[in-house]
C-alpha cells in the first residue's frame, strides 16, 4: 500500500493542554531511535483551531465546537481525497475528537461501504453534548458517527446554536449514520460513564477487555474481531494511547490503570493491519507535556512504525 500521513495537531477537543505537541514528540522519538520514518511518506498537515484556547468558551457542553467543525471539514476532505487517490491514510491527531472527521472522510470516499470500527481506547468516547460530564469533544466522536443524541440519558439542555452545530457534525458528508453500533468493537475499554454504558447496553456493542486480551492473546483477539466484523466491507482502526496502562501512559491527558502492555498493543495493531479490509489507521492523544523522557511518544512511534511496515508490504 501507498501510505500518506495526515497530521492534525489538534487539542481543542481535549480538556488538558498539550496534545497538539504529540505529533512533534513522535517525530522526536523517531529521531532519537535514528529512524528516517518521517521522510519516507507524503504528508498533509491540517491547519487546526488551537487559537480558540485563548478565547472564552461559548458552548460549555461541546467546547469549541465551531473550531471542531472547521477541522472536521478539512480532515474529512483530506482523508477522502487520500483514499480516492489510492493512498492509505494514516492519521496522526492530537486529540481523539478528530476520529469523527476521519470516519466521515472514509464514508465520503466510500459511501456504500459498511464500515467497521475497531476502537482501542480506555474510553468509549460515546458521549453527546446532552450527556457529557466535561464538555470535551474528544469524548464524543463515536456518538456523532452513529448519529446518536442519547436523549434518554440527557442531563443538559442545549442552546439552539450548539444543537445546530452538533447536528452538522452528525450529518457531515450528508451521510448519517456513518457507522452502525453493531459494527463497533471496543478493545481495552475500562473507563466510561453511565450514559455511555446505557448506549453500550442498548445496542449490545462488542467490548473486549484488557483481561481478555491477556488471557487469549492478541492473535486470537484479532481473529475473533475479524470474524465479528466479517460482514463489514471496510475497517477503520482508531488507537488512543490511553488504551495502554497508566504506568506507561503518563504522557496522555486521561491515563487509566488496568490497560494494555506495549507489546500487546503493538501485536494487536500490527496484526489488524494485515487485514485487507483495513482502510485507515489513526493514532491519537500523545501529550508530551505530561511526560518524562518522551516515553509515550516512543511507545506510540514503535506501534506506528510496526503497523506502517505491515501496511507497506500488504
Ligand atoms: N468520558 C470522559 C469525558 O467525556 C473522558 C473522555 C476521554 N476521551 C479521550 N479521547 N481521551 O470527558
Ligand atoms: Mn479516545
Ligand atoms: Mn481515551
Ligand atoms: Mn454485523
Amino acid at each position: 500500500k501507498n501510505i500518506k500521513l495526515i497530521e492534525v495537531p489538534s487539542e481543542i477537543g481535549a480538556g488538558t493542554r498539550g496534545a497538539s505537541l504529540g505529533i512533534e514528540a513522535i517525530k522526536i522519538a523517531a529521531l532519537d531511535f535514528m529512524s528516517n520514518f518521517f521522510i519516507h511518506f507524503p504528508s498533509d498537515r491540517i491547519p487546526v483551531e488551537n487559537k480558540l484556547l485563548y478565547e472564552p468558551i461559548e458552548s460549555p457542553y461541546a467546547k469549541r465546537i465551531k473550531g471542531i467543525a472547521s477541522m472536521y471539514d478539512k480532515v474529512s476532505k483530506s482523508v477522502s481525497e487520500t483514499m480516492k487517490s489510492n493512498f492509505f491514510p494514516v492519521v496522526l491527531s492530537g486529540d481523539h475528537s478528530i476520529a469523527g472527521a476521519t470516519i466521515a472522510g472514509i464514508k465520503i470516499a466510500k459511501p456504500k461501504s459498511k464500515l467497521g470500527v475497531i476502537w482501542i481506547d480506555a474510553h468509549a468516547d460515546l458521549h453527546t453534548p446532552y450527556t457529557t460530564p466535561s464538555g470535551n469533544m474528544h469524548g464524543m466522536p463515536l456518538s456523532l458517527s452513529i448519529n446518536e443524541d442519547n436523549i434518554e440519558s440527557a442531563v443538559h439542555e442545549l442552546d439552539p446554536e450548539t444543537a445546530k452545530m452538533w447536528n452538522g457534525l452528525k450529518n457531515l458528508g450528508k451521510i448519517a449514520p456513518k457507522v452502525l453500533p453493531e459494527d463497533i468493537v471496543f478493545i481495552a475499554l475500562r473507563d466510561f460513564e453511565k450514559e455511555e454504558k446505557a448506549l453500550i447496553d442498548k445496542y449490545g456493542i462488542k467490548v473486549i477487555t484488557t483481561k481478555e486480551v491477556r488471557s487469549k492473546g492478541p492473535e486470537n483477539i484479532v481473529r475473533a474481531v475479524t470474524r465479528y466484523l466479517s460482514d463489514c466491507t471496510d475497517i477503520y482502526v482508531s488507537f488512543d494511547v490511553d488504551s495502554l496502562d497508566s504506568s506507561i501512559s503518563k504522557g496522555t491527558g486521561t491515563p487509566v490503570n488496568n490497560g494494555l502492555r506495549e507489546r500487546e498493543a503493538e501485536d494487536l495493531v500490527s496484526k489488524f493491519m494485515q487485514n485487507r479490509k483495513v482502510c485507515c489507521f489513526e493514532l491519537t492523544e500523545v501529550n508530551p507535556t505530561l511526560d518524562k523522557e518522551n516515553l509515550m511518544a516512543e511507545i506510540a512511534f514503535n506501534i506506528l512504525q510496526r503497523s506502517v511496515n505491515v501496511l507497506m508490504y500488504s
